[in-house]
């Protein structure tokens, strides 16, 4: 027997929800695992275009495990999270050479791979292959906390249990994909985390939230998130037409991704100045003169703020204190992958085939 909610949801869907979405509908695994891995931590409206690039440079999962890995990253460049690339490639490259590039049909074997958490192995279990898994991330637990007037905190192992329980409750396991696209949307286009459309809503009549005015203290969450403040200090050295880069090998932002030599501090430095001890220990007292300090960059990650600035100089010798580094000529450093706090950069600045 179907709830009240799943039948007025399902009702919604069908004549209400026009959202459009180049993998809405899709029964290809491949498709759906991609573009829910984009969605992982991207609006919609961002990984649109990404999922399309990506579909037309790798159409299947075996052309995505042959490829190239810094092709892969390059194409991925400016989405963030990078993480989800590293796991993209891995569960690509298990697939086609454990798999015969066919993917598994069962909500536990997906969930097995790597990237691959519940609500993604749900989204495609349930979308692929009709199995009845719901999903539940952040918009549907909003959901159930406003219809239900639960103020248990999401983020707590009984709010998630909780949650979790009466979001399978809910599913309409006859059409689990179909439910799933249901509430997601409804989440993104109704019940959004702010200005929800309560006033147009089918839900509204048995919405203890709504009816008991709860709408914008629901849902609960037990800890504030704590930011950290981050200062990123990037020297673009070039030594004869070329810059220092190396690869982000650390369990951090960015990792893969390519980056110029790096001051970190967790405080802003008050000057840049020739004579600054990490610029007297990386220049072992070779002379240069400081060509530019950019403006003061700002990023806003999840849990994190980054400010930075990029410093330009020039080298009349390579430095032995690089080593660990690439030189790289300035026309060929469009072919790496950068974060996107350095692009806005580079793209700001000049083109980077003209960067000095
Ligand atoms: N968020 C994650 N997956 C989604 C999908 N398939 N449709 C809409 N929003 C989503």
């Amino acid at each position: 027997m179907q709830s009240e909610f799943t039948q007025l949801l399902l009702q919604w869907h069908t004549n209400e929800n026009t959202r459009s979405m180049p993998w809405k509908g899709e029964k290809d695994p491949y498709k759906i695992w991609l573009s829910e891995i984009i969605l992982q931590q991207t609006r919609v409206e961002q990984g649109w275009s990404y999922y399309e690039k990506f579909i037309a440079a790798f159409p299947t999962v075996t052309h995505l495990a042959r490829a190239n890995e810094k092709k892969v990253f390059k194409l991925w460049e400016g989405l963030g999270y990078y993480t989800r690339c590293k796991n993209l490639i891995a569960t690509a490259r298990i697939l086609a050479n454990d798999h015969k590039g066919v993917f598994p049909h069962t909500y536990e074997a997906i969930k097995a791979l790597p990237g691959i958490g519940p609500y993604t192995a749900a989204a495609i279990a349930s979308f692929a292959f009709n199995e009845p898994h719901a999903v539940v991330d952040g918009n549907v637990q909003r959901i159930i906390a406003r219809y239900f007037g639960i103020s248990t905190p999401v983020d707590t192992t009984a709010g998630k249990k909780l949650y979790q329980e009466l979001a399978q409750s809910l599913l309409d396991t006859c059409k689990p994909g179909i439910y799933n696209q249901a509430i997601m949307d409804f989440g993104a286009v109704v019940c959004k985390p702010q200005n929800p459309l309560c006033d147009s809503c089918v839900q509204q009549a048995d919405c203890e939230a709504y009816n008991h005015n709860l709408v914008n203290q629901l849902p609960v969450k037990q800890k504030k998130p704590v930011r950290k403040e981050r200062w990123l200090y990037y020297f673009l050295i070039e030594y004869k037409g070329k810059l220092y880069i190396k690869q982000r090998t650390a369990k951090d932002i960015w990792e893969n991704l390519f980056e110029f030599v790096l001051f970190e501090s967790p405080a802003a430095v008050a000057e840049i100045r020739p004579g600054m001890p990490f610029l007297k220990k990386l220049l072992k007292g070779r002379s240069f003169a400081i060509e530019s300090i950019s403006r003061m960059y700002r990023q806003q990650l999840t849990h994190q703020t980054l400010h930075g600035r990029f410093i330009r100089l020039s080298v009349t010798e390579p430095l032995s204190s690089l080593n660990d580094y690439q030189l790289v000529d300035k026309k060929q450093l469009e072919q790496y992958a950068f974060p996107r706090f350095i692009t806005t950069y580079l793209n700001e600045t000049v083109a980077p085939a003209q960067l000095f």
